[in-house]
């Protein structure tokens, strides 16, 4: 099973969030029901190995935190990936965070040493974007570089299994977890 953590977002933050994709003149963008902030990327794993993540983040005890959304940029200098907006640093998210991973680790899961750039993913660009695209991707960030939005209250966070498939993958949360 494809699974991952992550924080998904109220509704006016995802309405929020689909004005600024309204605006985007390129890429596919990620569905307003797949919108959200991943805290670890589990990949492909046996269902025993989710059974131990869930198992292991319903102990996690962590405050509940304010989020503030704030700057487009891509990932990929080239052959931009994605066009995302970051998530403004904070204690509360890089506590999660660290606890997530430390707990995971503890259970014995191996997640990759990645530094950890928080953001939500707006739209993908496939690896062969026209000039003409890239060009309007450049213009669109000129003038949306400064976005933002928040902040508003994370209060938990969830387990959500990702099925791939011809299109956007499909999301299924699989646990909520109560922030305190
Ligand atoms: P992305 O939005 O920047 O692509 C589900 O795929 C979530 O896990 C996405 O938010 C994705 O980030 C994130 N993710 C992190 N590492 C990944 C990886 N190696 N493969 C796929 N998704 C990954």
């Amino acid at each position: 099973m494809r699974a991952f953590v992550a924080i998904s977002f109220p509704d006016e933050v995802v309405d929020a969030l689909l004005d600024i994709q309204m605006a985007l003149p390129v890429g596919r963008l990620v569905p307003a029901e797949n919108l959200h902030l991943t805290l670890a990327f589990l990949g492909e794993e046996p269902v025993s190995v989710i059974e131990t993540v869930h198992e292991t983040l319903n102990k996690l005890s962590a405050p509940g935190f304010a989020l503030e959304l704030a700057g487009l940029g891509t990932f990929g200098n080239r052959h931009p990936a994605n066009v995302h907006i970051a998530a403004r640093k904070c204690e509360g998210l890089a506590g999660l965070h660290g606890k997530i991973r430390s707990l995971l680790h503890g259970a014995g899961l191996m997640l990759p040493r990645e530094r950890f750039v928080p953001h939500v993913t707006l739209a993908r660009f496939s690896r062969n974007m026209s000039p003409a695209d890239v060009h309007r991707l450049g213009m669109f960030l000129a003038s949306h570089a400064d976005s933002n939005l928040g902040p508003f209250k994370v209060t938990q966070f969830s387990l959500i299994r990702s099925t791939l498939g011809a299109g956007a993958p499909s999301y299924d949360a699989l646990a909520h977890y109560a922030l305190r």
